[in-house]
């Protein structure tokens, strides 16, 4: 199977960056979305000695340290920056807050006088902090786990500057996309360039894959799905491939159903994030014959225990296992999760033989 992102350099060692490569593992490498976060006690207490979450995003020694809090107690594959997907709004200059039990507000971009407002121009210095991140990261993490850099792909992070933060329905999003077309897409454009510049810089300092979110992809329509989720995300994926061959792309388009098949044709990843509304055996047969697929289990299994989990892990090893495959939940892990079943889902993977 050729590889676009891994085809170039030398083989990779990291088990990771092996199975993302196109080689099949047993037991596969695996990391879970969200793996930094509240239900562990320890990011509590960091998060509380670094104040707000956007203090804690933009505190390099902070950062580091949540990133490896998961890694010491579960041995995942795979580190994962910590940051956010909404730090690029806010280095684009739009006000972001990350209100306590409300999630994200920003002042919502509506008119071509709001899009003006925003400037490209201090991205880097702005984001600084995260590429220092992303640089103590790349040797403070074990020899054998792969570092990986984000992004949110410029879809998702549009719907939350139009909305000015979460939405049901997208309503204001979309109103947009349809009414007044070019406004939008001024928009998108600035945001698939200031993310392209955003991860070409993480891969400067130390990103060895990059997993690009796309969380609310599910909620277009196809031909805007061709549009405004594939389109992007292709760009982003060809300057990355273009500029730094030999870094994998990961892609996570959330809800696409059986549009996960275009996304993985023609945007050209090399790794799929599954979510897990995904039938298990038509993923192995459409997608998993084209790149590697991460994925699904159900995160509120992982909130469950027990028996639950351990079958609902089985049915997921014993479905892709036997292709290129990176075992991940099919969207984050939420905070009521209790640590100790993240323990017993990273236990039985790692004891899995097919
Ligand atoms: O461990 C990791 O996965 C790395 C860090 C990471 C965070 N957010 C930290 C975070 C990553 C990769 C993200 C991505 C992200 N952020 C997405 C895409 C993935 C997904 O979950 O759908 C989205 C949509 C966001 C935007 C965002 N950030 C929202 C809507 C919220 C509020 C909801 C919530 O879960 O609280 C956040 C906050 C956030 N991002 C937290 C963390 C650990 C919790 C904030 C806190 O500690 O108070």
């Amino acid at each position: 199977m050729t590889r676009k992102g891994s085809n170039v350099t030398k083989k990779p060692e990291k088990r990771f960056l092996k199975a993302l490569a196109g080689e099949t593992l047993t037991p596969p490498p695996f990391w879970l979305m969200r793996q930094a976060g509240r239900y562990l006690p320890e990011y509590r207490a960091t998060r509380t000695q670094a104040g707000s979450f956007l203090d804690l995003c933009y505190n390099p020694e902070l950062a580091v340290e949540v990133t490896l809090q998961p890694l010491r107690r579960y041995g995942f594959d795979a580190a994962i920056l910590f940051s956010d997907i909404l730090v690029i709004p806010d280095a684009l200059r739009q006000r972001v807050a990350f209100k306590e039990g409300e999630g994200p507000v920003l002042t919502p971009i509506r008119s071509a006088g709001d899009l003006d407002g925003l400037d490209i121009s201090g991205l880097h210095d702005h984001l600084a902090p995260v590429y220092a991140t992303v640089k103590g990261l790349s040797t403070a993490i074990p020899a054998e786990t792969a570092l990986i850099g984000f992004s949110g792909a410029p879809w998702t992070v549009a719907t939350y500057m139009i909305e000015g933060g979460g939405s049901k329905d997208f309503a204001n999003a979309k109103r947009m996309m349809w009414s007044q077309p070019e406004l939008f897409a001024r928009l998108m454009a600035l945001l698939v360039e200031a993310t392209g510049q955003y991860l070409i810089r993480q891969i400067d300092n130390g990103a060895e894959a990059i997993q690009i979110f796309d969380t609310w992809a599910g909620a277009l329509p196809e031909t805007e799905f061709r549009k405004w989720v594939i389109e992007p995300t292709r760009q982003l994926v060809e300057r990355i491939h273009g500029e730094r061959p030999g870094v994998p792309v990961i892609g996570f388009p959330r809800g696409a159903g059986i549009l996960y098949e275009t996304y993985v044709t023609e945007t050209g990843v090399d790794g799929v994030s599954l979510d897990s509304s995904m039938p298990l055996d038509w993923a192995a047969e459409k997608l998993q014959s084209k790149c590697t697929v991460q994925g699904n289990l159900d995160p509120i299994l992982v909130v469950a225990g027990g028996e639950a989990l351990d079958s609902g892990i089985d049915r997921v090893l014993k479905a892709l296992g036997k292709g290129p495959f990176i075992f991940n939940l099919g969207h984050g892990i939420i905070p009521s999760t209790p640590p100790e079943n993240v323990a017993r889902l990273a236990e039985r993977i790692k004891s899995w033989r097919s």
